[in-house]
């Protein structure tokens, strides 16, 4: 359908009907339409900024006005910006910028305001998984013990494998916990690290948990080079991953039509918070299970959320703050039939 100038001034006044605050920019960066959610988060109207600069809105003006270009350009796979916004005179409102290209003519970008309490959140947040590790630490040593006084008394020695697996779990978690602990956390023990190395490694610890009904795929681009990262943090924060998607594929591991996939590409001009970066990994955690419950998909990344009885809800809270640690992020898309969580890490700053 060939789009007119008057269906295009429609379609915008549609915008209205949404709670989103959106804003649309032509190419030369001039404001070509505000939502009246917009109109009401800024307390401007239409009138007064529609023609002049979207930069002008912004405290950090050069980054938009390098955004929009390279928007227009298509130079970034990632559409993402945290930044602020002049509120009034005088006040100042963090937000997060999401960016689509319409036509060559149209950006719409869509703005969410950082929540200020969801920041202290997060403080409160740390300190209670510091709690916790506390309360992780003490029996672990106990489970380590036990596992290897039976390894001993062991008379069919095929079993090994399983009292090896509990140890070498526990040790893991030792170092975990012990780096969860330390005072003003080191970021983290950095090393050359192959992510496929990693993906084996999560790949044999979920097989070992689920031995039958479930496929783990590898889709693994073979190019990727080695970078600079913490081995043990990712293995964790891969394998909370995997392991929630082998959970969620209970019903179909039970029928043997449950499939997993580990999936490693390159992108490039990857914009992460409000730096972009040349080339960056993309690990996906891709399983064919029900999906991420509805009800808590805006909050899954929070500690303490869970969607199932008896989960602690803080595997994806760690999961993420450990690839926080490498600059990158978690993000999740999920329908029913296909649930795809992506790490995205930068390879090159
Ligand atoms: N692959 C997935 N498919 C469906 N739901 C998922 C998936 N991954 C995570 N979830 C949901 O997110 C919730 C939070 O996960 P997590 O933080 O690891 O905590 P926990 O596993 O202890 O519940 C899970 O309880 C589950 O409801
Ligand atoms: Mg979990």
């Amino acid at each position: 359908m060939k789009a007119t100038r008057t269906s295009h001034a429609t379609s915008l006044t549609l915008l209205d009907g949404l709670s989103t605050p959106i804003v649309v920019a032509q190419a030369d960066g001039c404001i070509v339409f505000l939502n009246a959610a917009l109109e009401s988060l800024l307390g401007i109207s239409r009138k007064q900024v529609v023609g002049s600069l979207l930069a002008d809105l912004f405290i950090e003006r050069e980054t938009l006005i390098q955004a929009v270009g390279n928007a227009f350009g298509h130079q970034f796979a990632t559409l993402k910006l945290q930044t602020t916004m002049q509120v009034g005179r005088s006040d100042t409102l963090g937000v997060e910028l999401i960016f689509s290209i319409h036509d060559a003519e149209a950006l719409f970008i869509e703005i969410t305001p950082i929540d200020p309490v969801v920041a202290d959140q997060n403080e409160v947040n740390k300190e209670l998984l510091r709690n916790l590790a506390h309360e992780i630490k003490n029996p672990l040593g106990g489970i380590r013990g036990a596992a290897q006084l039976l390894q001993m008394d062991l008379s069919d020695k095929s079993l090994i494998e399983y009292t090896q697996v509990i140890i070498h779990e526990a040790d893991r978690l030792q170092s975990l916990v012990d780096r969860l602990l330390a005072p003003h956390r080191q970021p983290h023990v950095v090393g050359m690290v192959n992510v496929h190395e990693i993906c084996e490694r999560v790949r044999q610890l979920i097989l070992v948990e689920f031995p039958q009904g479930l496929t783990v795929v590898r889709d693994y681009d073979a190019s990727i080079p080695e970078f600079e990262g913490d081995r043990e943090q990712l293995i964790q924060a891969l394998l909370n991953i995997a392991h929630n998607a082998a959970q969620a594929l209970e019903e179909r591991i039970a029928d043997g039509s449950a499939r997993l996939t580990f999936k490693t590409r390159i992108g490039r001009q990857v914009l992460l918070g409000k730096a972009r970066h040349k080339l960056a990994l993309e690990l996906h955690v891709i399983d064919n299970g029900p999906g991420v419950p509805a009800e808590i998909k805006d909050r899954i990344f929070y500690p303490l959320v869970t969607g199932r009885a008896g989960g602690s809800g803080l595997g994806l809270s760690l999961a993420q703050n450990f690839v926080q640690q490498h600059a990158g992020v978690i993000e999740c898309e999920s329908v029913p039939g296909l649930t795809d969580f992506k790490m995205v890490m930068p390879l090159v700053a």
